[in-house]
Parts: C-alpha cells; structure tokens; sequence
C-alpha cells in the first residue's frame, strides 16, 4: 500500500517561498530554500498558530504570532518562544510533481 502522500506543481513553488498542503487531514507546509525541497508541520510548537502565512526568512519559516523561528531543514526551533522542534516530512521530486510524503526524510 502506497504511503501516505499528498502533491503540488513543482511551478507553485518557486524559490524561497511556501505553500500549505493537507496530508493525512494535517497541515504541512512544503518550502523552497534555494531550489531544495523540505517540509514541516505547519503549526508552531509554541501555540498552534499556521507557519506558513509568515512566509521564508532564507531557511527559516517565521511564526507571525509571536515571531518564534523554524529552520526548514531541521524543524528546529531557531529563536523563542517555540522550543519543541516541529514533526519534518519527506518531499521527493518526480518530473513536475513534488510529492509529499507522511515519512520523517533519513539524513
Ligand atoms: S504560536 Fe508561534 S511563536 Fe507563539
């Protein structure tokens, strides 16, 4: 059984910026640092609020409800309040299509 996954035009995500994809009824938000792929949960571990609407700093995702910071590359918490890292996802490439998978990427 395929794994849970979900996808977005590789076109809708031009560098250095995010976009909000559901997965597994979870929110995720899929970022383009320099033309490499990652994705993380698109909640702050501070207090919930969405990620993605603070947009990229670089690699971070910046959290506009209290301004706590997340390197992409990690889900590490960057700057406070946040202090627990956020859950990171697979993001493979096929042609066109990234495709986002309910998998923590092994690096
Ligand atoms: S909810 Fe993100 S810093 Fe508070």
């Amino acid at each position: 059984m395929p794994e849970p996954h979900a996808t977005l035009p590789v076109a809708d995500l031009p560098p250095g910026t995010v976009q909000r994809v559901m997965l597994n009824d979870e929110p995720v938000a899929v970022c383009n640092v320099d033309g490499r792929f990652y994705a993380i949960h698109d909640r702050c571990t501070h207090a919930d609020a969405p990620l993605s609407p603070g947009g990229l700093e670089g690699c971070h995702l910046v959290c506009t409800w209290h301004g706590a910071t997340f390197d992409v590359r990690t889900g590490q918490p960057t700057s406070p309040p946040a202090s627990e890292p956020c859950r990171r996802y697979t993001v493979e490439r096929q042609g066109d299509t990234l495709i986002v998978i309910d998998r923590v990427p092994n690096d």
